[in-house]
């Protein structure tokens, strides 16, 4: 992709020496590590080597002994947390998870940590005993933020110390797994406040990025600036690009939400950026939002303590504003974030170390998970399927059955059933109920 067009001699070079390197690494560390007593929870974390940097030759020269004290230690530290749709916990990582995102084709999940990796999750296996990942290693540094690109065969990072985007290339091997290649340069260093979040396009058009004064840059994918947006709201709290790749959106201290349209072309030279539409109504600042997939339904949290959901499916350039659906009452404790699942039936909130899960068509919280991490919640997100929600926070990610989304799908296709409809029509309601029932089915059968 052009993500990483006119680097492929010097990625092959590198890809060749990690291969040797990790070959070697991963000879020496079974040397080393004797069986591996098995993690708190429901899996055990099953990691496949990568390009090898620094953190890796540290870990060698510690031996056995250190390592099964640091061992004892980091599991001393573990949180505990357990519910009954709770479907995994995700353990691989020694750091803080601050990021997490889930790849468009479905198969990943991407998380990054302060220890100095991002690691790549099968989503297949999230109800599978073990959970294998795929570990990058962010030399000399480490990404607070990471983003898969369109084709799900790239990943961005943004760098903490070095401040700025660095791309990783996936390669997939012949044994399914993957080897991770980071591109020779990392993009110049352009904000002059700490980035607080970044995106790409799925259009695979831009790549935003967003600094906590109230500056958002728009970049092309080879890593130049093409325009600077000033959110004017006092300072950035989130930002980022609408799932159809159209817009960009931000809130902060003010209490609106701010969309604007990265416009481009026909040809696909990029245009200019307009300012699409605001989503009114909160009384005080906005901490969050979300979009669903098709970007035609807004959720929002505010420090004035609701969350809104909105109609956003509207022709801004024929003045028409977005509808204000829902207002609901909720806890908020900083830091809140909030995630929509991509069909719009869910809503989920985290506050401080807890999580509520409400259905979007009546507001009702049907789920609390209190003191789910160790940490403050740090990052939220639904699959693409709408079946999972995932959140990190310390070291592990927790993976939850979107048990209101199976019962939200149930109520809304039975109410359809009602209804005259055609034989076809019928028997896809049906399927689609039994579908969301036997997944609520094997939840249950794994509370008992
Ligand atoms: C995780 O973050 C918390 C607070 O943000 C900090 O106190 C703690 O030391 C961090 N843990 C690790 C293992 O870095
Ligand atoms: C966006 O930035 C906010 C503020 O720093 C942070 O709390 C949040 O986790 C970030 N979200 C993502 C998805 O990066
Ligand atoms: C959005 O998600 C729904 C349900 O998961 C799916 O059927 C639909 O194809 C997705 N739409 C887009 C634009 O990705």
């Amino acid at each position: 992709m052009a993500l990483v067009a006119g680097l492929s001699l010097p990625v092959a070079v590198l890809v060749a020496v990690s291969l040797l390197l990790g070959a070697l690494i991963l000879l020496i560390s079974a040397a080393l590590a004797g069986p591996r007593p098995e993690a708190e929870g429901s899996g055990v974390d099953h990691e496949e080597s990568s390009i090898v940097g620094n953190g890796v030759a540290e870990k060698q020269t510690t031996s056995k002994k250190q390592k099964m004290q640091r061992f004892r230690k980091e599991r001393l530290q573990q949180h505990v947390f357990s519910h009954p749709v709770l479907a995994a916990a995700l353990k691989g990582h020694s750091g803080n998870i601050s990021c997490l995102d889930f790849s468009s084709n479905g198969k990943y999940l991407a998380s990054c940590s302060d220890d100095r990796t991002v690691r790549v999750w099968s989503t297949k296996d999230f109800l599978e005993r073990e959970h294998r990942c795929m570990r990058a290693n962010v030399e000399l540094d480490h990404a607070t933020h990471v983003r898969f690109s369109p084709d799900s065969r790239a990943f961005i990072t943004w760098l903490a110390n070095e401040e700025t985007v660095r791309v990783f290339k996936m390669t997939k091997k012949d044994d399914g797994s993957l080897t991770f290649s980071a591109s020779v340069d990392d993009f110049p260093k352009k904000h002059r406040f700490p980035v607080i979040n970044i995106s790409i396009a799925e259009t695979g058009k831009f790549i935003m990025s967003a600094a906590s004064d109230t500056t958002i840059l728009i970049w092309d994918l080879k890593g130049e600036v093409m325009a600077t947006i000033n959110t004017n709201q006092m300072n950035n709290a989130f930002a980022t690009v609408s799932p159809c790749g159209r817009f960009v959106a931000s809130c902060g201290f003010t209490p609106d939400v701010k969309v604007w349209e990265v416009c481009f072309t026909k040809s696909g030279e990029f245009q200019e950026v307009l300012r699409a539409f605001d989503l009114k109504g909160h009384s005080a600042g906005v901490y969050s939002f979300a979009f669903s997939n098709d970007s035609r339904r807004m959720a929002t949290v505010s420090k004035d303590g609701t969350w809104k959901l909105w109609d956003t499916d509207v022709e801004y350039k024929k003045q028409q504003d977005p509808y204000l659906l829902l207002t609901i009452k909720c806890d908020v404790a900083d830091p809140c974030h909030i995630a929509l699942s991509p069909d719009a039936r869910v809503v989920a909130i985290s506050s401080g170390f807890s999580i509520s899960v409400y259905n979007a068509k009546t507001g009702e919280k049907e789920e609390e998970f209190l003191n789910v991490h160790g940490e403050e919640i740090a990052d939220l997100a639904f699959d693409v399927n709408s079946r999972f929600l995932v959140s990190s926070g310390d070291r592990a990610i927790r993976v939850f059955h979107n048990v209101v989304g199976y019962r939200a799908v149930i109520t809304e296709m039975e109410a359809m059933l009602k209804k005259p409809t055609s034989e076809a029509m019928r028997e896809r309601l049906q399927q689609q109920i039994s579908n969301a029932q036997s997944a609520l089915d094997s939840v249950c059968t794994k509370k008992q």
